[in-house]
């Protein structure tokens, strides 16, 4: 049983996430609540009560998963590692009749594959229990009782216990997407580092299933990103509380804003828009976001300013030559018909980025998935930013 969780004392998290997005989480957790903030590589450690445990799952959009460390310990080998994995009291988390899921990342030349550790894991703690008490609790890959995370850097063992269960990016509104979708954690992220504002006009200008545009409602109107889920690993730990997690969900749902919002979803490719679609219906935004269907080149507003953010398709399904044409016209595009605007653009594709014709005011390196990206920021002042700010003397009537 979890019973070292208790309602009213703090413990020690750990909420990871993608490269490049530590600092967006931990102003994510400040404002949730969470104390003692520490970025770290690819996460933030934090501390709070379980009722935080319960509200980061649910609220947080750039975690990827949250973690409750347990112990970590030294280790060279394997010997050491069964030694290490069997000394924990594993009996304070689970009985022999509950199951447990044990992921391994390994990242140290002492050690096999994670998979092989997984196993190597789950045998010391089987065998811990079968010494004590004559059973074992077993394996369920699925529902298990326990998610167990160890994580192996050189020498350096880390045991904990993974309260969300499937990643949180994981929102439960995507049941249909297109070839290339962007992750939902990324797609938040790139919505909060453009630093759109809710009253402003946002154009996802090549949509796709409309992770951008999706994200950036629920954003804007504080609309917890986890609501749509129906499991998180902790309800099925032996000490959940339903009674406190409504009551952390209700609390989140009082939060939630109703703004007017002028978000457009566009993308060329109907089929495309018809599984944004549905997408729409389950995150609840289909009267909120409007679709537009046409090639991004012949989008025009009356709008003089906005944010516009751009997810073009990456060099794997366009020849070289086409991606350096289809990229400059973008630039012409942002140009000719965009002054007055902020865009972002993200690819993959250095050879697009040479290609758009415009400098940009900043450069973000992110992950979409494994795959680096650059987050490219354009500030399209109608003529140059010079003549917008400094009147030459021929102007200024001397
Ligand atoms: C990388 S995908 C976007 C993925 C999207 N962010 C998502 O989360 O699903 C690129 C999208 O650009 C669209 N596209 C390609 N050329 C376009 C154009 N000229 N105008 C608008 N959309 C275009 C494709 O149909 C495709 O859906």
């Amino acid at each position: 049983m979890l019973y070292n969780f208790s309602h009213t004392g703090d413990f020690e998290m750990k909420a990871t996430t993608f490269f490049g997005l530590e600092e967006l989480l931990e102003g994510e957790l400040k404002k949730l609540g969470a104390k003692n903030t520490q970025p770290f590589k690819r996460g933030v450690s934090f501390t709070g009560d379980l009722g935080f445990l319960y509200k980061a799952n649910l609220c947080l959009r750039t975690a990827l998963k949250i973690l409750i460390p347990i112990h970590s310990f030294k280790a060279n080998n394997n010997d050491s590692f069964y030694e290490g994995i069997n000394e924990i009291a594993w009996e304070k988390f689970i009985t022999y009749n509950d199951t447990l899921k044990i992921e391994c990342v390994v990242n140290s030349d002492n050690f096999d594959h994670s998979l092989f550790m997984a196993q190597k894991a789950k045998d010391a703690i089987v065998d811990r229990f079968r010494k004590r008490y004559g059973k074992r609790p077993s394996v369920d890959l699925v529902f298990p009782t326990l998610r167990i995370y160890i994580h192996i850097f050189r020498d350096e063992i880390s045991v904990s216990i993974d309260s969300s269960g499937e990643l949180l990016y994981k929102r439960g509104y995507r049941t249909d997407t297109n070839k290339a979708p962007i992750n939902e954690i990324l797609g938040a992220a790139l919505v909060m580092l453009s630093n759109w504002q809710p009253h402003q006009l946002l154009i996802d200008g090549m949509c796709g299933s409309g992770t951008i545009a999706i994200e950036a409602a629920l954003y804007a109107n504080n609309i917890p990103p986890g609501i749509f889920r129906k499991e998180f690993a902790f309800m099925r730990w032996k000490n959940y509380d339903q009674a406190l997690f409504d009551l952390i969900t209700e609390s989140a749902v009082a939060k939630i804003k109703e703004n007017d919002l002028n978000i457009i979803a566009n993308d060329i490719y109907e089929p495309t828009l018809k599984k944004m679609m549905v997408n729409l219906k389950n995150a609840k935004l289909e009267d909120i976001i409007q679709i537009s269907n046409k090639s991004f080149f012949d989008i025009s507003t009356e709008k003089k300013s906005g944010v516009i953010i751009l997810n073009p398709p990456y060099g794997e399904r366009i020849e070289k030559q086409e991606i350096t044409q289809f990229y400059k016209e973008i630039g012409d595009k942002l140009k000719k018909d965009f002054s007055g605007f902020t865009c972002w653009i993200i690819t993959s594709s250095m050879e697009g980025f040479k290609n758009i014709g415009l400098r940009p005011t900043r450069k973000i390196t992110l992950f979409n998935g494994s795959l680096e990206c650059k987050y490219l920021k354009y500030e399209l002042y109608e003529g140059s930013k010079k003549g917008k700010y400094i009147s030459n003397s021929s102007d200024s009537g001397n």
